[in-house]
């Protein structure tokens, strides 16, 4: 079922123009034809390909390929869901949310955020209340401010069993919502007591602002160092960061990580703004996901140990399939984290450092060598095996030369000869992908996307394109079911369209944007973008029908004759 009527979906987006709500975000300030065009929110480029549609009431990046209405630029750009996403434009257009079934998770969510956010109040107060000398002689230790303490929310958990309780139970609050929330725990008398004593407390708070977790630094030694929430209705570890609600505003074009949340307290509070942390576990591939959708750059600095560079080898792995660019920061010298660095050498040497950070060949090229002792001709012998395997695999002949020649240099020997040992590398490498490189090659003149049939592809994208800017074409005879799609995601759209059309409903953006994920809106958006001669949609119908029949596979074939034939009989 629908959560939002037709009528609601239409009026919200009649009232929040797509043009107007972009432009909160993005400066649009090149026009060609009726699009107008910005710097795209969702990767980093420095010339505008990302063009807004007043007519269409679209957006769509010629970049990287995002599209779709202006709920879904909401979604995307707030990194909400749907009915969120929603909730935003109603706001923005003063109109009221339409009454919604009581769900009780949702109610419980409520709840619990509600209770985390006075928790976090209470924190705060006891931090600057007399009892809390404490927590704020450790924060002095640790050199974080007073301003830095408020902007992050810091708070101190006194040493007591029951004076958060207590508060809550005050606000109204049952232990029952205390313990959903992760506050407290059970004692074994069957009462309840605080989880989080005598700690500097960390609220975790999510892209929306909602305070979702806390994580508790014990001041000083002792284990474990730090307490964090449990995973509750309203937070999941895996998918959360530690302050990306402020490094998501930062100006910068790439986000800086680290590890340990006192590295991040500490990088803001030295003017790094974008700095995150994955929040005690290895960086996730939610995580990894969650910082691509804003920034598309990402400097690691975590800590300067063996753990520290295995996990920046793991993480540069996500970045690569994200499209992330990646370099990593190398602590010089005794400093052991991003925070130590700064308190000894301060805020400009580490500026140095990111600007001398090395980029992921860089860093994987020494990660290699130092495995080896090159003074030993065998090892130089190894070292050179696997640094060419690495670099043979760089798409570009010049980025192949480059670091090439850095292999010849560190065991000195002639560039041209690193040089032909990798081109014959990668020539065998090819040979060894040349199926797979083929399928892709073609996908890639099918306009980029990447169709395992293109020539039924094109034809199945202009049958979508036709319908949706044309919705009379529903009453074409022999449309295909939405299994003769050969693409998925292709059948998946024409299903939906279809289906809606079917049932005389309408289609735009936003009542398709439900029923879609973000992928198969921004391909919806990609499709209709595409130029289409509607003076004679009818016969462009029917040619793509006839050019997918023809490109079919044989099954395609079949279910296709079997439904003329089923056609053929009802007449
Ligand atoms: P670190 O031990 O490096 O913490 O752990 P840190 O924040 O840099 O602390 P300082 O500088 O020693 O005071 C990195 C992160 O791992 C998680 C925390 O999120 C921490 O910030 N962690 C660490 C835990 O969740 N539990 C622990 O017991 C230790
Ligand atoms: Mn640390």
């Amino acid at each position: 079922m629908p959560l939002f009527t037709e009528k609601f979906l239409t009026e919200l987006i009649e009232r929040n123009d797509i043009v107007d709500v972009v432009s909160q975000y993005v400066q649009l300030n090149r026009r060609s034809g009726s699009n107008l065009f910005g710097l795209c929110p969702f990767h980093s480029e420095k010339t505008p390909s990302f063009s807004v549609s007043r007519s269409k009431q679209i957006y769509h990046c010629f970049g990287c390929g995002k599209g779709g209405g202006v709920i879904n630029f909401v979604m995307e750009i707030e990194n909400v869901g749907f009915v969120d996403a929603v909730a935003i434009l109603a706001k923005r257009a003063g109109m009221e949310m339409p009454e919604r079934e009581d769900d009780p998770e949702s109610r419980k969510r409520e709840r619990i955020l509600a209770l985390n956010k006075d928790a976090a109040r209470f924190f705060y107060e006891c931090l600057n209340a007399p009892g809390g000398s404490r927590g704020r002689e450790y924060m002095a230790g640790r050199k974080i401010s007073r301003k830095t303490a408020t902007d992050f929310g810091l708070g101190f958990a006194p040493d007591t069993w029951d004076s958060l309780r207590n508060a809550m139970r005050e606000k109204g609050y049952t232990d029952y919502e205390l313990l959903d929330a992760g506050l407290v725990k059970k004692g074994r008398n069957g009462g309840v007591y605080d989880a989080f004593r005598n700690r500097l407390m960390f609220p975790v708070i999510d892209v929306r602002g909602n305070v979702v977790a806390f994580s508790g630094r014990i001041l000083g030694d002792g284990e474990p160092k730090y307490l964090n929430s449990p995973e509750t209705a309203v937070f999941s570890k895996s998918r959360n960061l530690f302050a990306l609600n402020r490094a998501k505003r930062s100006k910068a074009g790439y986000f800086l990580l680290a590890e340990g949340n006192v590295d991040v307290v500490s990088l803001h509070q030295a003017g790094f703004d974008s700095a995150v942390a994955s929040l005690g576990t290895s960086l996730t591939e939610q995580q990894a996901q969650l910082l691509s959708h804003y920034k598309n750059e990402v400097i690691i600095a975590y800590d300067n140990d063996e753990a520290g560079s295995k996990a920046t080898s793991r993480a540069i792995g996500m970045f690569e399939k994200l499209d992330v660019k990646v370099r990593v920061i190398r602590l010089d010298g005794a400093q052991k984290d991003p925070d130590e660095y700064i308190q000894t050498r301060g805020a400009e040497a580490f500026q140095k450092l990111i600007e001398g950070s090395e980029n992921r060949m860089e860093y994987k090229l020494r990660s290699i060598r130092e495995k080896y002792d090159l003074s030993r001709p065998e090892e130089k012998a190894g070292f050179a095996e696997e640094a060419v395997r690495l670099v043979a695999r760089l798409p570009l002949q010049a980025e192949r030369q480059v670091y090439g020649a850095v292999i010849a240099e560190r065991i000195g020997v002639r560039a041209d000869a690193v040089q032909s040992d990798v081109e014959s590398q990668r020539k065998r490498l090819l040979r060894s992908t040349e199926k797979k490189e083929n399928r892709e090659l073609i996908g890639q003149t099918a306009k980029q996307r990447k169709y395992e049939n293109p020539a039924s592809a094109i034809a199945e994208e202009g049958i979508v394109r036709l319908l949706y800017l044309e919705p009379s074409l529903i009453h074409t005879e022999g449309l295909p079911p939405p299994g003769a799609f050969t693409d998925r995601r292709l059948a998946k759209l024409y299903e939906h369209l279809t289906g809606k059309l079917r049932r005389g409903e309408l289609v735009s953006t936003a009542t398709m944007g439900e029923l879609l994920d973000s992928g198969e809106m921004s391909l919806l958006v990609q499709i209709i973008e595409e130029p289409e001669n509607l003076s004679e949609s009818a016969k462009t119908l029917a040619d793509y029908l006839t050019a997918m029949k023809k490109a079919a596979p044989k099954t395609i074939k079949d279910i296709l004759e079997e439904k003329q034939n089923q056609e053929k009989g009802k007449q």
